[in-house]
């Protein structure tokens, strides 16, 4: 296995007009780990996310994917990102005028894979039998599953989860992250997942808790 980061931010900091939200973060991911962020709301969780799936940029500071910066306005970024992440956000963006199936295949149509995979992955979140149906059809937890699927069809390097479970019934929730775990570990996959449940905390295999020092791990001893 590759000693190389999947992800290494250095000294990154980002406002928002005068409100400082993150300040000299600096975080290194190894291959095949997978690490809960907790943390108060308005804290940053977010926009730490949404920073390393380049749907911003930082003020300051570097962010690198597998050793590499990538723009955010750059095209073969964008493809290397697509292929590289998989990303749950907090608010679904399911795309309202596509099929369950057809969301679920975007990933892979569009990183040139087989389609094979979409219709295993929807029924592994519970959705089989609903491939025709439409968004609008659906509960908030299982719009919730359907992202959860599109995030992790095409077996991407790096997950980035914001409140994956947060629509979720408890039993649901444990199935998924179950799911999720073990679709990270089959894949070596990495991954960062936000959440306020220290039940889906503790299926990572570190508890980081972001303040406004940056992010400190929570030692095994203080896990209830
Ligand atoms: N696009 C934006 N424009 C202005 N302020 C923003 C923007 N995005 C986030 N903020 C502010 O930055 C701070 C951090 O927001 P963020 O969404 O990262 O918090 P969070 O830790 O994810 O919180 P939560 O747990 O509630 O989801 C908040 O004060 C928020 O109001
Ligand atoms: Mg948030």
């Amino acid at each position: 296995m590759s000693h190389t980061p999947v992800l290494e931010l250095s000294d990154i900091s980002k406002s928002y007009s005068d409100r400082q939200v993150l300040s000299g973060l600096s975080y290194s991911l190894a291959a095949g780990e997978y690490v809960a962020i907790m943390g108060d709301s308005g804290v940053g969780k977010s926009t730490l996310l949404n920073l390393i799936a380049g749907l911003d940029s930082p003020d300051s500071g570097e962010i690198k994917i597998d050793s590499k910066i990538l723009p955010v306005e750059d095209e073969a970024a964008t493809i290397l990102r697509r292929k590289y992440l998989g990303f749950i956000f907090q608010a679904f963006h399911v795309l309202p005028h596509l099929t369950l199936l057809q969301n679920v295949s975007l990933p892979l149509l569009l990183n040139h894979l087989s389609l094979d995979r979409a219709p295993a992955m929807l029924a592994a979140v519970g959705l089989q039998g609903r491939e025709q149906d439409f968004p609008h059809q659906l509960s908030g937890g299982e719009l919730q599953r359907v992202a959860i699927a599109r995030a992790l069809v095409h077996r991407p390097r790096l997950i980035l989860a914001d409140e994956p479970t947060g629509n979720l019934d408890q039993d649901t929730s444990r199935e998924i992250l179950q799911l999720i775990r073990s679709e990270i570990k089959a894949n070596q996959a990495s991954a960062i997942i936000v959440t306020h449940s220290r039940l889906a905390a503790e299926t990572a295999d570190r508890i980081l808790v972001l303040d406004r020092h940056g992010l400190t791990p929570i030692s095994l001893e203080n896990r209830k």
